[in-house]
């Protein structure tokens, strides 16, 4: 099974659909090494390179919404701060047990599952915003 993005999960905005995209292949590659009993040193690699990712793509989405004037803007990025809170806590697990299976379940459901509803709602609501305001 892969973790892949899906076309129900378009924003409509092409910038940040293809940074979704690019997430989840981080997300996907992640879990691949951590199944694949690959060496601590690529697991760790495989991790930095998503967290790196989430950090740039959120700050996008927060410097769109500041730019813009956005009133959902505190709630949208204490959204993002959990999810980069929860890859410090599984980066912990994971420095401390290695690639275990409860590992691979919290990437496969937790952190999956946390994106693509943050998408659904919280991304949405934040392009259902934009494309209300007036154009310049
Ligand atoms: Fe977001």
């Amino acid at each position: 099974m892969t973790i892949a993005w899906d076309p129900t999960l378009v924003v409509g905005i092409p910038e940040i659909d293809e940074q979704h995209q690019e997430l989840f292949r981080r997300l996907d590659a992640l879990l691949e090494s951590i199944r694949g009993g690959r060496s601590r040193d690529e697991v760790a690699h495989t991790l930095a390179f998503l967290r790196e990712y989430a950090r740039s793509h959120f700050a996008a989405e927060e410097a769109l919404m500041a730019a813009r004037g956005y009133p959902g803007l505190a709630d949208h990025r204490a959204e993002h701060e959990a999810f980069a809170a929860e890859l410090v806590t599984l980066d912990a697990e994971r420095q401390r047990d290695g690639a275990t299976a409860s590992l691979i379940i919290r990437v496969n459901t937790q952190l999956t599952g946390w994106l693509r509803s943050h998408i659904y709602r919280t991304d949405r609501a934040l392009v259902t915003f934009l494309q209300a305001l007036p154009r310049s």
